[in-house]
């Protein structure tokens, strides 16, 4: 099939570079010419693993192109991918790039006699798309939907994964306005991808999406709740609590004599809290949503509670452990929200590293790759922050270090070091990826999310 894809972030170069591997035709549409280059010398703009292969084959077979021309794309092409960056800003989702991308495509399709289908792959709030999408689209072209056809095909993929996770989708969600949209995009994954496709109505394409992100970010946010009770009890292992809870058959079924351990126990699990590009601002997102629709979303808002106030924990306890952070020196081991990623947007690691700064500490920040990014956002500065990718720097003659992101590099510093090269031993293992016995063992003071001392 001829599909054209606006916008080529990681979700729009991903879509256009697999859909291009399993043999469609792909138009990539970017305003800035050095994108296109790029993407036209099959040099990727973005990082994710796997990627920059597949943009070479698919440059080289003449299976993907970019170009500045919307109108060259919209023309020879059958459908149309919106794929741009819906963020969210003061106090609501910000629409205004998909607005400016339908208009433009609206404006082409009143000159185009051909059937075109317009497909939303951002991530757009309930109802955006056959309501606000709809009503421009049909003013931009002087026609009634059903003349051109409408479909939101929401996005699953993950940071770091995204190559991977479209290339072996667990479902496909196709929202359409009627049968023949329904068709045409279906045309584009049928016999391509190994995966069951669910028909839905726009509006339930667009909440499936949010849905399953506010449930991953609940799981993350109900697990550091617990963690937090079981801080407060003491004599309580969050770990071994949730380990407990997630053997339930209903989560870890056994198939003969094989436990099957699914993935979404992971998010199961007690940290610093969520961040990143997406879980945030969706979450936040649908709670404004449905406040502007007269319900407040109670959980959602809890959810984002708990992870605001998960990091700060955290500083909390070490300031009890060291006596007050005042002149103490702090090494923030990770600040990228996950591994293998130097996002550091809405990162917990940020949290931390404000909250000591405000409680007069010393910061040193170490991460392999994303003290760059970090810098931007909370800058460096000679008499309180600096950053480093060396993490035997950062623990130099520290009085305390506290663990954000679990960097296997991170998780791997063995106990001898930390004796070694603090000043004071005190570690806050914030992903509980360090073993506390052998901790404690060679005298270093471990405080783990979600473990306290036996409280009588
Ligand atoms: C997330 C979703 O997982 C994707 O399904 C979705 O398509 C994407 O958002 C999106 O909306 O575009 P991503 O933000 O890349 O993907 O991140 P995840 O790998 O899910 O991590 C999100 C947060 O969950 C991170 O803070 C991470 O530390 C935490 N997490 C992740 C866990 O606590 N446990 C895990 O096993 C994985």
């Amino acid at each position: 099939m001829k599909i054209s894809i606006i916008g080529t972030g990681y979700v729009g170069l991903v879509t256009g570079v697999c859909l291009a591997t399993r043999g469609h035709q792909v138009i990539c549409v970017d305003k800035q010419e050095d994108i296109v280059k790029r993407i036209n010398e099959a040099q990727p703009t973005i990082y994710e693993p796997g990627l920059d292969e597949l943009l070479e084959g698919a440059v080289s077979k003449r299976n993907l192109l970019a170009t500045t021309s919307l109108m060259d794309a919209v023309k020879c092409t059958e459908v149309t991918i919106v794929a741009v960056g819906t963020p969210y800003s003061e106090g609501k989702i910000d629409l205004s790039q998909i607005k400016q991308s339908v208009r433009e495509i609206g404006d082409i399709l009143k000159n185009k006699d051909k059937y075109h289908v317009v497909c939303i792959k951002s991530t757009v709030v309930p109802t955006t798309t056959d309501t606000v999408v709809k009503n421009i689209l049909e003013e931009a072209s002087g026609k009634k939907a059903g003349r051109f056809g409408l479909a939101m095909n929401p996005e699953f993929l993950r940071e770091g994964k995204a190559v991977e996770d479209f290339m072996n989708p667990d479902r496909i969600v196709i929202g359409a306005y009627d049968k023949k949209s329904f068709n045409t995009v279906k045309r584009i994954y049928k016999d391509q991808f190994k995966a069951p496709i669910i028909r839905v109505n726009l509006r339930t394409a667009e909440m499936i999406k949010y849905a399953s992100n506010g449930l991953l970010a609940a799981l993350i946010s109900y697990s550091n709740e617990v963690a937090s009770i079981c801080e407060e009890t003491g004599g309580i292992d969050v770990k071994e609590v949730l380990e407990g809870v997630t053997l339930d058959k209903r989560f870890s079924p056994r198939v003969g004599d094989l436990l099957i351990n699914p993935e979404m126990t992971t998010y199961l699990m007690a940290g610093c809290g969520f961040g990143g590009s997406c879980f945030p601002k969706d979450v936040k997102a649908l709670v404004s949503f449905a406040d502007n629709r007269g319900y407040s979303a109670e959980m959602l808002k809890s959810i984002l509670k708990i992870n605001e106030t998960q990091p700060l924990r955290l500083v909390s306890r070490l300031e009890t452990a060291v006596g007050g952070l005042q002149g103490k020196k702090v090494a923030v081991l990770g600040v990228a929200f996950k591994p293998d990623t130097d996002d550091v947007r809405e990162s917990p690691a940020l949290i931390i590293i404000k909250e000591l700064l405000n409680k007069m500490a010393t910061v040193v920040v170490v991460d392999p790759i994303a003290v760059e990014n970090a810098d931007k956002v909370i800058p460096a500065n000679a008499s309180s922050l600096c950053y480093s990718s060396d993490y035997k720097y950062a623990l130099q003659d520290a009085d305390a270090a506290i663990l954000a992101t679990s960097w296997p590099e991170f998780s791997a510093i063995p106990a001898q070091e930390f004796v070694m090269l603090m000043k004071n031993p005190v570690l806050v293992d914030g992903r509980r990826v360090y073993d506390k016995q052998a901790m404690e063992a060679a005298e270093v003071e471990y405080i783990g999310v979600g473990l306290a001392e036996f409280l009588p």
